[in-house]
């Protein structure tokens, strides 16, 4: 599968990945023959339920967990809303009290400060320059009235992989649930619920060579959630709305092909970004690599640029037929540094500069070291401008 349009060359995993055409041929006849409601009696209905099962099955073995304990969503952002709110809300008679991270996805954070309308008290970790929590910190802010941990397993903008056993321990120390938003980290990283101790546990296909519009929610047995969306008895009255087959039906299978592939992928993946990180450090003074240099995930060549603007640093490499991101694709577009940029505390004169490029299964060799050389020769460029105004 190509990657490519023309001579495009996408560094942009992290934003999207494009759909696995096998994942595709087995979406297909959900999309046009196949066209029963998965509540419908008749055999139609029968096979769209039985097709929606199977791809209960392929997450559930993934996720290492039972198939009733999947809930299938619209996507990562429902998988963390329904996580965040739902628990909260069913766990408000024991207390009142989250815990998340300064530097969670918009789809957690924004949901958990939500709470604070109703009563809630919403705890922010933050993190270290590397981004990672440190496991004391947590241990010194949950109480007897937290009722929820939710921690992203990696970071979407730097990469960082956060210790989740250690902190989902800590956690149930204090007798509160944890979830983690594992949406990036997913066909990089283990995924098993028990080894990351977690009780949610939210998953996107279009991070996955799957379609967009389609995730789940792992929740364990025992935990109870507060319905958001009314209506049917769907997803065993959890998740009203007819079900989006072919989406669940791809979500399925790109689950189960990213593990299958997940050490050779990233293998690929851990190879073609390091050797992004070597040219672009090498070629470039007063750069840093953002992210844990260990922890990272293996798709992620994160950069902050002293004294470059990373939106002009962006359109310039677009120019050029280089995809890649200056932070969360939800949040481009806006000239602030991101809230995760912030939270790391780098010196003022890095935190307009931060680029994010990330590779994935397609890409190859030939094409980093392009966009290598294009990210070096365009820094350059913008700093020679920026010294000399009026030049250009
Ligand atoms: C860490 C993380 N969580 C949640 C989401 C939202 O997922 P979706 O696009 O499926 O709504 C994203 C998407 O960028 C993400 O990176």
């Amino acid at each position: 599968m190509t990657q490519r349009t023309g001579s495009r060359i996408y560094l942009d995993h992290a934003a999207t990945t494009p759909l696995d055409p096998t994942v595709f041929e087995v979406m297909r006849p959900y999309l046009w023959s196949e066209a029963g409601n998965p509540s419908s009696v008749h055999a139609a209905g029968r096979r769209a339920r039985e097709a929606v099962d199977t791809a209960r099955e392929q997450v559930a073995s993934v996720l290492g967990c039972k198939p009733g304990e999947v809930i299938f969503t619209s996507g990562g952002t429902e998988a963390d809303n329904l996580a965040v709110i739902g628990l909260a809300l069913s766990e408000a008679g024991r207390g009142r009290h989250i815990v998340t991270t300064a530097i969670e996805h918009h789809a957690v954070l924004f949901a958990a400060r939500s709470l604070r309308a109703h009563g809630f008290e919403v705890t922010e970790l933050a993190v270290d320059q590397a981004g990672r929590v440190d496991p004391p910190d947590l241990e010194i802010t949950v109480r007897p009235d937290t009722t929820l941990v939710s921690i992203g397993l990696a970071n979407n903008e730097i990469g960082t992989i956060q210790d989740i056993p250690t902190l989902a321990r800590i956690a149930h120390a204090a007798g509160a649930r944890v979830h983690t938003d594992a949406v990036q980290a997913a066909g990089q990283l283990d995924i098993n619920v028990d080894r990351l101790g977690v009780d949610l546990l939210s998953l996107s296909a279009h991070k996955l060579y799957g379609p967009k519009g389609v995730g789940a929610l792992y929740v364990r047995e025992g935990v109870n959630l507060e319905r958001r969306a009314f209506g049917g008895a769907q997803e065993r009255d959890r998740r009203a709305g007819t079900e989006n087959v072919p989406g669940i039906v791809g979500l399925g299978e790109a689950v189960m092909r990213a593990e299958a592939e997940r050490e050779r992928r990233t293998a690929h993946m851990r190879s073609l970004s390091a050797a992004l990180v070597e040219r672009v450090t090498a070629g470039c003074p007063m750069v840093r690599v953002t992210g844990d240099p260990e922890r990272r995930l293996p798709a992620f060549a994160p950069f902050a640029f002293a004294d470059v603007d990373a939106e002009s640093l962006l359109i310039r490499l677009d120019l050029e037929g280089i995809a890649v991101s200056t932070g969360a694709a939800c949040t481009s577009g806006s000239l602030e540094p991101s809230h995760v940029i912030e939270a790391l505390g780098l010196p003022e004169r890095y935190r307009q500069g931060s680029l994010r490029c990330t590779v994935g299964r397609g890409t190859t060799l030939d094409e980093v070291s392009r966009a290598g050389e294009a990210i070096v020769g365009h820094v350059r460029m913008l700093r020679a401008i920026a010294a000399a105004p009026g030049v250009v």
